[in-house]
């Protein structure tokens, strides 16, 4: 069997089914890891994705160190069985920072490898892997005091993978923003934010320089008010149906009137994969499922006509 795996997908915690019905060629579970027959591909539900992972025979520890060695510096492990053993393997292997990160962060240039024990003589290893947190893990220094809610964390996340930030003199619009912590992390980066909801921000947000709030239903919220005033990022975070907040965004996309969207697509219940692949194909986005995601997926579109960069 080993000598068919072609890729392996880390299924966000709790969502190995979704993960498992949008792939083909599933030959093996180990845990969340979905071993698969196929090249790498997309997968919204996967945390992290191994391409082309390669399997290692090993007689001990060390040799197993030495084998991940030779093949490159840095290594994270996926441990769900052998615990021990695969931890004296970690323990030999030079050391990669895994304290929380500092918002905004610098990611390494290239995502640590990451490897995990098939059996007590069996590692599967991956030099190439899609996530640039450890196991598709985004761990931050968290900040008790500012933000309302932790929410903020999701935008975090959702805009260290973009690799772009608000900017001082850029206007942003947050529907679905009460509380307030993802208005609060707008503010923090410096840029203007209009926040939109039925439900009113924490004042301690509201009273921050550069938020404004309209208390109403985001959906009549159209891009002819903007006109005028061009709109550097959409953010959503609005609980509704998946399919209105697509027919809502397709007219936001269209107008072409805002560079940069983060928008999260929640699911009641089962996911709807017809409606998550929708959204991925609106040109230059992607969607996937992040660390501090729930029963949800994020849409990303950063760099629009006229932003300042697309690195992800
Ligand atoms: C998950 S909360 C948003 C949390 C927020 N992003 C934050 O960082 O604090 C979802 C919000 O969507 C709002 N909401 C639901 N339907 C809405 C609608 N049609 N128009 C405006 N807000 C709506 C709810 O009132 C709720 O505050």
């Amino acid at each position: 069997m080993t000598s068919e795996i072609k890729s392996a997908y880390l299924a966000a915690k709790g969502f190995t089914e979704p993960l498992l019905k949008e792939l083909n060629g599933a030959v093996a579970v180990h845990g969340q890891l979905v071993l698969s027959s196929q090249p790498a591909r997309k997968a919204h539900w996967a945390q992290n994705i191994w391409e082309n992972p390669v399997v290692l025979e090993i007689d001990s520890i060390n040799d197993a160190a030495n084998k991940l060695k030779s093949l490159q510096r840095n290594w994270c492990l996926y441990s769900h069985t052998l615990h021990r053993r695969a931890k004296l393997i970690l323990e030999k292997l030079p050391p990669v920072n895994s304290k929380p990160l500092s918002f905004p962060p610098s990611l390494p240039q290239v995502p640590p490898g990451t490897f995990t024990l098939l059996d007590e003589n069996t590692l599967l290893a991956s030099t190439k892997c899609s996530s640039p947190f450890p196991n598709g893990e985004a761990h931050f220094v968290e900040d008790k005091k500012g933000p309302p809610n932790r929410a903020y964390l999701k935008l975090y996340e959702a805009l260290t993978l973009t690799g772009m930030m608000p900017q001082a003199g850029e206007f942003c619009i947050d529907v679905g923003g009460s509380p307030g912590g993802w208005a609060w992390v707008i503010q923090q980066c410096g840029a203007e934010v209009l926040s939109i909801d039925r439900s009113p921000l924490s004042q301690s947000v509201a009273e921050l320089k550069g938020i404004s709030f309209q208390k109403r239903d985001a959906f009549t919220l159209l891009p002819e008010e903007f006109e005028e005033r061009p709109i550097d990022w959409l953010f959503s975070d609005v609980v509704c149906y998946p399919d209105k907040l697509y027919e809502w965004i397709l007219k936001w996309v269209e107008s072409g009137i805002c560079k940069n969207f983060v928008c999260t697509i929640k699911f009641k219940g089962e996911p709807d994969l017809a409606i998550a692949d929708k959204f991925a194909a609106i040109p230059d986005s992607r969607v996937l499922h992040l660390f501090h995601n729930k029963n949800e997926l994020t849409w990303l579109k950063p760099g629009g006509p006229g932003s300042k960069g697309n690195e992800k």
